[in-house]
């Protein structure tokens, strides 16, 4: 048995970031989760960073570390998103309020003392949010980008476009800036767009089999998603929610479920039409360099399949 991955999840509750959680702390022998680092997004940082707490909890972990990270991004002004996610960024679930404590060090200064710390190359960072957190750190530390192991994100889209925008997706609409510095810092990224996570839709089939764990986790996934899948199933008539960001946790555990390639990818940062977007050579019309690993297509059954067996576990 090899040893666990260690990673820092970088996120913004929201129940999609719950799941990817989740499925995290249920595969302790091959994820070992060194922090979670939270940063303003879906909903407020004084919101992500509870939720974050109630997730672990939920998880039966209140062991976990949880970090508050920045409550903006970078330059622009914060934009939320109440409207799929609700006013909580939990909404769906009844859960209680946390117990466990937040760390009183920042996120931020948890991600560059735990990269210097570590030895160089063996921790993975897994943003599910705006990367405001993750590009302060190398802005503050140029020394670690070179030390990070992976950096495997949620956010961007190419042929399926934006889901906050007609262009960008909201992790990299958020705070573009960031993620220019982040797409730019030379760590190897793999990105997981909108391409592929909407095909990680949770159907009723699914979602039932989620709810027939008959666990409280199992519940209240199912909760969660029957909530915030209306706003994609209103938008796109999709078939069920896509879980986006428990693609990036289930890539680290079955990368063969995933395909994609490796291309170059840069943010748009000036244009107010198109900011946000992740300008994708997927056809490498262009002698730009590649900087990323962009996935387009996951095996659906097998990814639902490996996700509701682990979270049987907890
Ligand atoms: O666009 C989807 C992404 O934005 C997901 O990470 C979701 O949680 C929100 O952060
Ligand atoms: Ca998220």
């Amino acid at each position: 048995m090899s040893t666990p991955r260690k990673i820092i999840i970088d996120t913004d509750p929201g129940q999609d970031d719950a799941v990817a959680i989740l499925l995290a702390l249920a595969c302790p022998d091959e994820l070992e989760v060194l922090g979670i680092t939270c940063v303003a997004g879906n909903v407020p940082l004084a919101l992500t960073q509870k939720n974050a707490r109630i997730v672990c909890e939920l998880a039966g972990k209140p062991e976990v570390r949880v970090f508050a990270g920045c409550d903006a991004p970078l330059k622009r002004k914060l934009v939320t998103a109440e409207h799929v996610h609700g006013k909580t960024g939990l909404d769906g679930p009844v859960l209680p309020d946390p117990v466990m404590q937040l760390e009183s060090q920042h996120a931020v200064d948890f991600i560059i003392e735990t990269l210097r710390a570590e030895p160089s190359g063996t921790v993975t960072l897994c943003p599910l949010g705006p990367l405001t957190n993750v590009a302060k750190a190398f802005d503050q530390a140029p020394d670690i980008a070179a030390r990070v192991q992976e950096i495997v994100l949620m956010g961007g889209g190419y042929f399926e476009g934006g889901n906050i925008t007609p262009t960008a997706e909201f992790n990299i609409y958020v705070d573009p800036d960031a993620a220019k510095i982040v797409f730019e810092a030379g760590a190897p990224i793999v990105v997981m767009p909108l391409d592929v996570t909407h095909k990680a839709l949770v159907t009723k089939p699914r979602n039932d089999a989620f709810r027939a764990l008959g666990t409280p986790v199992g519940l209240a996934v199912a909760e969660m998603t029957d909530f915030f899948e209306r706003f994609d199933k209103e938008k796109y008539g999709s078939s069920g929610a896509p879980l986006h960001d428990p693609c990036v946790t289930a890539y680290l555990l079955k990368p063969e479920l995933f395909t994609g390639r490796h291309i170059n990818v840069e943010i748009e940062t000036v244009s107010e039409l198109t900011l946000g977007m992740t300008v994708a050579d997927w056809w490498r019309v262009t002698e730009r360099k590649p900087n990323a690993t962009f996935i387009g297509d996951v095996d659906a059954d097998g990814f639902f399949a490996l996700l509701t067996e682990r979270l049987a576990r907890l």
